[in-house]
Formats: C-alpha cells, sequence, structure tokens
C-alpha cells in the first residue's frame, strides 16, 4: 500500500478513536473528505503519477474513501446511541411497585346497605330479584290497585316515554310480577313467596337536601298461608338490627297507600339519642322510616293468588334514607354526586 494512504489510514483510526461528539465528528468528516480534505487532497495527487501507478493509487485511495465514510456513518450512529442512554439514565427512575398517588374509590354507601340488607333477608330465606327499571302503568300503578285519575298519582309523577312506559317511581312496581313468578310454586307446592328487590327509581322532584329525583328503595314481600302483621314486625326489627349493628326498637303508625290494607308506617327509635329526644328526631325519639302493610286482596288478586286463601305483607324500604341515617349524610344530592371525596368519608373504613 502506498505509505501516505497507509500513514492516513492510520492517522484517522486513531483520531476517531478520541472523537466524543457529533461537531469533532463533521469536523473530522470535512478535514478527510471535504473540498480541502486530506483524502481529496491525495486523489489530486494521482495527476502526477504514471498510468501504472495511477491504478493501484486510485483504487487504495477509493478504499480509504469508502472506509473513511463507512467509518465516520458508524461512529454517528454510535454518539446517538451514547446520546439516547445518557438520557434514559438521567430520567427519575419509576418505581412499578408504589401505588399510585391516585384517590382509592369506595363502595357507595347506597351499594353498602343495600348488601348488608341482602345478606340479612337471604340469611332467612328471601330471594333477590332484579327488576327492569323502564315498567308499564299497569305495573307500577294499576296492579296496585292505583287506577287512572286516583289521587295516590300525584305524589308519584315520573318520566314517561313515548311508548307509554315510564321510569319507575317505587319498587312496589315489581310486586305483579314477581307474585306471578312464584304464585305456582306457592300454590301447587306450598312453597312461600319471599322475595326482595332492590332497585332505583324516578320521580318528577324539585331537588333539595331532601329531595331526590332518582333514589333507591328496596321492596320486600312474603306471601303464604296465616300471614301477619307480627311477621313483619319480626322480620323488619331482625333486619334493622342487624344493619344498624345494635337492638333497633319499631313501633307502626297507620298510613294509607292503597296497595296495603291496613298500612303502617314504621318507626325506629331513634338512632341518635336511643328513644330519649333530640333534635335529630323532634324530640319524639322516633323516626320515620319504612312504610309498610299487609297486601291488598286486589294486589293478590292481580297477582294471580286468591286472598281468601293467602296473606303476605309489603314493605317498601328507602334505601337512600336508610344510607344517609347510617353514615349521617345530610344532604341527599351528595348520593348522586359522583364525587368520590365525599362518598369516601362515609365509608373509608369499608
Ligand atoms: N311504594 C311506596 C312508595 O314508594 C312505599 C310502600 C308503602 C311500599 C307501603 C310498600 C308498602 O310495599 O307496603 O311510596
Amino acid at each position: 500500500m502506498n505509505e501516505k494512504i497507509a500513514a492516513l489510514s492510520q492517522a484517522f483510526e486513531a483520531e476517531l478513536l478520541k472523537v466524543t461528539d457529533n461537531a469533532e465528528l463533521e469536523n473530522m468528516r470535512v478535514a478527510y473528505l471535504g473540498k480541502k480534505g486530506s483524502i481529496t487532497a491525495l486523489m489530486k495527487e494521482m495527476g502526477k503519477l504514471s498510468a501504472e501507478e495511477k491504478k493501484s493509487f486510485g483504487q487504495e485511495v477509493n478504499q480509504l474513501k469508502t472506509l473513511v465514510s463507512d467509518q465516520i456513518a458508524a461512529k454517528k450512529e454510535d454518539l446517538a446511541r451514547i446520546e439516547l442512554e445518557k438520557e434514559i439514565n438521567a430520567a427519575p427512575e419509576i418505581d412499578v411497585s408504589i401505588p399510585p398517588v391516585m384517590d382509592r374509590g369506595s363502595y357507595h354507601p347506597i351499594t353498602l346497605v343495600q348488601r348488608q340488607c341482602e345478606k340479612v333477608f337471604k340469611s332467612m330465606g328471601f330471594t333477590v330479584e332484579d327488576y327492569s327499571e323502564v315498567v308499564t302503568d299497569y305495573e307500577c300503578f294499576e296492579a296496585l290497585n292505583i287506577p287512572k285519575f286516583h289521587p295516590a298519582r300525584d305524589m308519584q309523577d315520573t318520566y314517561y316515554l313515548e311508548n307509554g312506559q315510564l321510569l319507575k317511581t317505587h319498587t312496589s312496581a315489581a310486586q305483579n310480577a314477581i307474585y306471578k313468578k312464584y304464585s305456582k310454586a306457592l300454590i301447587e307446592d306450598g312453597v312461600p313467596i319471599k322475595a326482595i328487590f332492590p332497585g332505583r327509581c324516578f320521580r318528577n322532584e324539585a331537588t333539595d337536601a331532601c329531595h331526590e329525583n332518582t333514589f333507591f328503595q328496596m321492596e320486600g314481600v312474603m306471601v303464604d298461608k296465616n300471614i301477619s302483621i307480627s311477621n313483619l314486625i319480626y322480620f323488619m326489627k331482625t333486619m334493622l338490627s342487624e344493619v344498624f349493628q345494635k337492638d333497633i326498637k319499631v313501633r307502626l303508625r297507620p298510613g294509607f297507600f292503597p296497595f296495603v290494607e291496613p298500612g303502617f308506617e314504621l318507626d325506629i327509635s331513634c338512632l341518635i339519642c336511643g328513644g330519649d329526644g333530640c333534635p335529630s328526631c323532634k324530640h319524639s325519639g322516633w323516626l320515620e322510616l319504612c312504610p309498610c302493610g299487609m297486601i291488598h286482596p286486589e294486589v293478590l288478586r292481580a297477582g294471580g293468588i286468591d286472598p281468601d286463601e293467602y296473606t303476605g305483607f309489603a314493605f317498601g324500604l328507602g334505601l337512600t334514607r336508610l344510607a344517609m341515617m347510617k353514615y349521617g349524610i345530610k344532604d341527599i344530592r351528595d348520593l348522586n354526586s359522583g364525587s368520590l371525596a365525599s362518598m369516601h368519608q362515609f365509608t373509608d373504613d369499608e
């Protein structure tokens, strides 16, 4: 190999090793391959050579040129990779095992009380039924002894669909379907109907701290031979004592609902003062909790059950109200707010 070429090649290799950034590399490229670069200068020398010498010299210069430009390209890639590694190492370390700082979710207070109620009733042999939120006028009213233009409908204005169906105003709307579902087993096999059906209800309400257009109830029914008000009192007392984790006293006051006869308002002893009287219970010692009663004969009949042979009780527990009482929630609108912060404070430990 021509001595000059060999020397240049060695010098290039040695110099390249020392290059640490792109600017230096670019300077080197210009110094070797640029117009005034050393390889270009070598090419120019070719003119002085004999035809014989030109050939091998030309080949060697070309080889050197290729080697230099290949090595510069390779070095460029190396530098880019080193740069990237530096960036990666400089980034703060992420420890994927650390739990996210984001707020942890919790069960909604209504879900919690609903589950507690379901658990107690299931343990007493009740089935838990699921029922549609969209129902017919018949299911919501007619089958419950509330004919068209009955004044009881005034309290239960709701949202109507164009097909005449409506958003159910109370869980009682499922009663008729439940009776029909289980009446055969009751009549033919003597299996009592014991069912609860929690659900979302809707009413055309102006909202304030105590009223919402969307709320939850849990209906319960029991039908068999010789069912009496004592059965109703027993089941309600057991369920409430379980939910509140203390012995709850209950009392019945007369109340009117077209689908029960007699109908009652069930009160519980005040949870705050235990019955002595305080501002929460307006000094009466009692809190109104759950309307209930003995199922009206017309309602049983509409469900395919002979009221002369069978009797039953029904109750409509306000799950929303129960959750507010249990967790001390003062404004009903908090429950539908979707705010993790406001829900969390009530149920953090559950
Ligand atoms: N459905 C009634 C309402 O929402 C509540 C109710 C009253 C349910 C008496 C019952 C009952 O099962 O027996 O206003």
